[in-house]
Parts: C-alpha cells; sequence; structure tokens
C-alpha cells in the first residue's frame, strides 16, 4: 500500500523541489520584510484537508481561520483548502513535513503510516465508551504525550477536534460479525483498523478518503465503516444499501502544524494563533456532534440506507469478535499506553 513507485517518486521529487524554493522563499521574507502591521505582507498559512466544504471539519477551520485573522490584526492569511483539492491523505502529509502547506488536521488513523503507531490506540474497537471517556485522554495527559511524538517527524500538533463513532455500511444488511464475513471493506491506513475487520473475517482495503465513494459505487469494494457526518457529506449513503448503528470506534482529528515553520512564527502570532484554535476546538467538537445527529436524520429521511439499531445480543456479538484485537495489537500501539487509556477513562478493562 505505500509502496513508492516511480511516478510517486517523481512527484515526491518534484514535490520536494518546490517545497525547498518554498522554504527559501519564506525565509527570505521573514529576513527582508519584518512584520509590521499594516505594512508587511501578511504571514500565509495554507490548511489542507480531505473533508467536504459543507462538512464541519470546513466548518471548524473557517471558524479558526475567523479568529486567526482577528487576533493576529491582519498579519496571517488563512487560506483552506478542502475536499482533497491539494493533496489527499497520504500525500497531505507529506506536504506538511516539506513545508508546501502550513496546517491539516487528518484523522489520528492516518498517523500510523508516518511511523507514529501509538496513535492506533485511538482506533481499537470499543477503547472508549463515549465522549466523557475520550476526553479524559484527548484533554489529558496521555493526549498530549501523544501530539508531542508528531515532534519527531517534524511536526507539530495544537489540538484534537472530534468527528465521532463509527458505524458499519454495506450493501447487504448487518446484524452481526457473520454477515461482514468476506466483505471488501474500505478502510482508513490504519494495522489497527486493518486488524479490526481481519477479526470481522472481512476483507479490509485502504483508501484514501477521496476515493471511497467511487469505490464503493463501483463495487470495488462492498462497505465500509464511518461516522455519520462523513457517510453523508461523501454521499456514500447513496451506494450502501444498509448501514449497523455499532458505533464500534472513534474518528478524530489532529490539528497539526510543520514544527519549523510554527516555532519560527513570531511569539506574539504564535500565542494568537494558539488561542485561536483553543477557542476552536469547542465549537468544532459541537459542529462534529450537531453535524452527526443531523447527517444520521438526513440519511433516514433519504430512505436510500436502511438503519440497523443492534439488539442488546447483536451488541455483545460484536464486542466478543472486536474485543480481541486490544490485545493482538498491544505489542503495535504500546500495552503500556492501552492499559494507561484504561485507567485515565476508567472503562472496564475488556476481558483478555
Ligand atoms: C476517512 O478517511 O474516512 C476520514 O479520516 C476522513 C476525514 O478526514 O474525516
Amino acid at each position: 500500500m505505500h509502496d513508492v513507485t516511480p511516478a510517486k517518486a517523481g512527484v515526491q521529487t518534484r514535490l520536494r523541489k518546490t517545497c525547498g524554493l518554498l522554504l527559501a522563499f519564506t525565509a527570505l521574507v521573514f529576513i527582508s520584510a519584518p512584520l509590521r502591521a499594516g505594512e508587511a505582507q501578511p504571514i500565509v498559512i495554507k490548511f489542507s484537508h480531505v473533508a467536504a466544504p459543507q462538512a464541519h471539519k470546513s466548518r471548524a477551520a473557517e471558524h479558526f481561520k475567523m479568529l486567526a485573522e482577528r487576533y493576529t490584526e491582519g498579519r496571517v492569511r488563512i487560506e483552506l483548502y478542502p475536499n482533497s483539492q491539494l493533496y489527499k491523505d497520504k500525500e497531505e502529509l507529506e506536504a506538511l513535513q516539506l513545508g508546501a502547506v502550513q496546517m491539516l488536521a487528518p484523522s489520528v488513523s492516518k498517523f500510523g503510516p508516518l511511523g507514529i503507531r501509538a496513535f492506533e490506540v485511538f482506533d481499537l474497537p470499543y477503547i472508549f465508551a463515549g465522549y466523557e471517556e475520550l476526553s479524559k485522554v484527548t484533554h489529558g495527559e496521555i493526549g498530549r504525550e501523544l501530539l508531542d511524538r508528531l515532534k519527531s517527524k517534524g511536526l507539530i500538533g495544537l489540538a484534537y477536534w472530534n468527528n465521532g463513532f463509527k458505524i458499519l455500511s454495506a450493501h447487504s444488511p448487518l446484524y452481526g460479525p457473520d454477515d461482514v464475513l468476506g466483505l471488501k471493506m474500505r478502510i482508513q491506513a490504519s494495522k489497527v483498523i486493518e486488524a479490526q475487520m481481519w477479526a470481522l473475517g472481512a476483507l479490509p482495503q485502504a483508501l484514501a478518503f477521496s476515493e471511497a465513494y467511487q469505490a464503493l459505487s463501483s463495487g470495488v469494494v462492498d462497505g465500509t465503516e464511518n461516522t455519520p457526518a462523513n457517510m453523508y457529506n461523501q454521499n456514500m449513503y447513496e451506494v450502501q444499501k444498509h448501514a449497523t448503528l455499532t458505533n464500534h470506534g472513534y474518528l478524530g482529528y489532529a490539528v497539526i502544524s510543520n514544527d519549523t515553520f510554527w516555532s519560527g512564527l513570531p511569539a506574539d502570532i504564535r500565542a494568537s494563533l494558539e488561542r485561536a484554535i483553543a477557542e476552536t476546538t469547542p465549537v468544532a467538537d459541537r459542529f462534529a456532534l450537531e453535524e452527526n445527529a443531523a447527517a444520521l436524520e438526513a440519511m433516514r429521511q433519504s430512505g436510500k440506507t436502511t438503519f440497523h439499531e443492534p439488539t442488546p445480543a447483536e451488541r455483545a456479538a460484536w464486542r466478543a469478535a472486536l474485543l480481541p484485537v486490544h490485545d493482538e495489537m498491544a505489542s503495535r500501539v504500546g500495552r503500556d499506553l492501552i492499559d494507561r487509556i484504561y485507567a485515565a477513562t476508567g472503562h472496564k478493562v475488556p476481558a483478555r
């Protein structure tokens, strides 16, 4: 999946050259034109992401832009690039590392391929029983430590923004794990999500978000998992006849920047941007919560997808099939990290 083909290598080389020039140009601007309000060119921050323009991630990014430009009194201009219009999932991380863009908000599931496997702990099925347990991690010591690990990849983690809890969907009804057996399921590029699909007897296919709809509509894959908001905003519900409200796993974002770029910003600008991010986080989480509920309702109304609420016995069967993934993936994400999350959330440790 992450092999570098000659075509990709060519793209990467071109990207590196472009970025080298960009970095040199940015350095020149900083050195030759000290910023004075109203005189110098604003610092441009390109914020790229893969979600649809109407999605809550876009609306959160717009809110951040509004606050950031206000607090920096125009000394910073935030340019938003939603919908994978600049880069797809993997490319956007490379572009950030190389300095071609300055901010992203990828799903934390996408940090594994970058080499920071600990983030895949968020992908463990049922690791969080709900938002309260989740926020003990994202707003606590563990969340901070995880963001700090991004530094080893030249990145800086600035905040967590929620999307929500995932549901399963397919062309056929999914009452229990047996119904997923042999289905090709689109997933994000996370080894924990891959193991989760294997545990169900499904065939995981890691595809970029921008490719998910096409893969589902053409039958390249039979089903997927995602939040209601993502399923709705990408029109996946139009090509998935059935969905089951499993809420079996979490999908959320880390707002990140290039560490060298961020630490090179004038201190007062950096402080203003961090204030804008901190004030956007609760707004982003509210947008996500509201949008997931509204998306589910809109998809139900459309009549294109039939939504199934699992019975208690069905829920128990999903859990029994998926919980072994915690132990199976412990050596990848860290046994200690998993245990610290159990302790922080007070979540009942799944039977080992
Ligand atoms: C996905 O690939 O399914 C999500 O990470 C997309 C997103 O950014 O919400």
